[in-house]
């Protein structure tokens, strides 16, 4: 018995990174998964890798029409869709002063655009299933600030607050609704050079070291984790919720003394 036996879930931005950690999870709970990104080599070559229960679609999650098709294509291969995670994430730094419109608007279409054409999408289908679970990824940016950032921070914030708002319109219909906020994962987000990689990895252990009491980094497969509990049945009495998992990095500051 697999902890999402019967389920149906649509992941976007699944090719890499945490959304791939889901899938996979997912997978073997007994979820059917409908693999969504625009990186369709590594979607498609994932969704084989899992076999019969997934399937590979393309998803510029910021596009309606796009959207729609998506849900029409789950339906079809899996016969419903019971789960969204609103996954697909990019980021892009600058002083706000000096960040162009361009850049800004980039990132908050897909992150909280991105996240409003998701949910919209799935209510119709999730109704006919009886009911289901959406759950949006936030950050703890979505909780805190940090520099550079700032159309990422807004659009997460965005994330958190429109996840209670929607949960509050659906409950009625057994829908539940809510976010996760994952603290510094190892994944691609920011990374453009795949030959960057390792020292941004290296980068974030020494932030993490100083920054959050467990001290490390977290991994894809922590957040997946917490995604199966929100999609699972476990959770039936969470909706409109933050889930936070950061290593206890938002939990405060260490007491003056602490740095003497
Ligand atoms: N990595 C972290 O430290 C961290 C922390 C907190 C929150 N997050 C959030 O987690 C989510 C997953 O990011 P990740 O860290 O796994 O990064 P990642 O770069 O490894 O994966 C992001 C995926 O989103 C896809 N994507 C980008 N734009 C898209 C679009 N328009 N339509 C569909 N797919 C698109 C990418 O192709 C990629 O496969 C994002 O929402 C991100 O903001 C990441």
């Amino acid at each position: 018995m697999g902890r999402l036996d019967g389920k149906v879930a649509i992941i976007s931005g699944a090719s890499r990174g945490m959304g791939k950690a889901e899938a996979i999870l997912f997978a073997s709970e007994g979820a059917k998964v409908a693999v969504c990104d625009i990186r369709d080599d590594e979607g498609k070559a994932l969704s084989e890798s899992i076999g019969s229960s997934a399937t590979y679609i393309h998803l510029d999650v910021t596009r309606e029409d796009q959207w729609i098709a998506a849900v029409e294509a789950t339906v079809s291969a899996f016969g419903s869709v019971t789960t969204l995670i609103n996954n697909a994430g990019i980021a892009e730094s600058a002083p706000f002063y000096e960040m162009s419109l361009e850049s800004y608007q980039r990132v908050t279409d897909v992150l909280q655009t991105g996240v409003f054409l998701g949910m919209k999408s799935v209510v119709a289908p999730m109704t006919a299933a009886g009911g289901g679970s959406i759950i949006n990824i936030s950050s703890i940016d979505g909780l805190i600030g940090m520099d550079n950032i700032i159309s990422y921070v807004g659009a997460k914030w965005a994330v958190r607050g429109m996840t209670k708002a929607a949960a509050r319109e659906v409950a009625d219909r057994n829908i539940r609704i809510n976010s996760i906020h994952p603290g510094f994962i190892y994944t691609h987000l920011a990374v453009e050079d795949e030959s960057h990689l390792a020292a941004t990895h290296a980068l974030l252990d020494k932030h993490t070291a100083n920054l959050a009491p467990m001290g490390r980094t977290g991994k894809p497969e922590e957040i997946a984790k917490l995604a199966l509990f929100l999609a699972c049945d476990e959770s039936s009495y969470s909706t409109g919720s933050e889930f936070v998992a950061d290593g206890g990095l938002t939990s405060g500051y260490p007491s003056p003394g602490a740095s003497a």
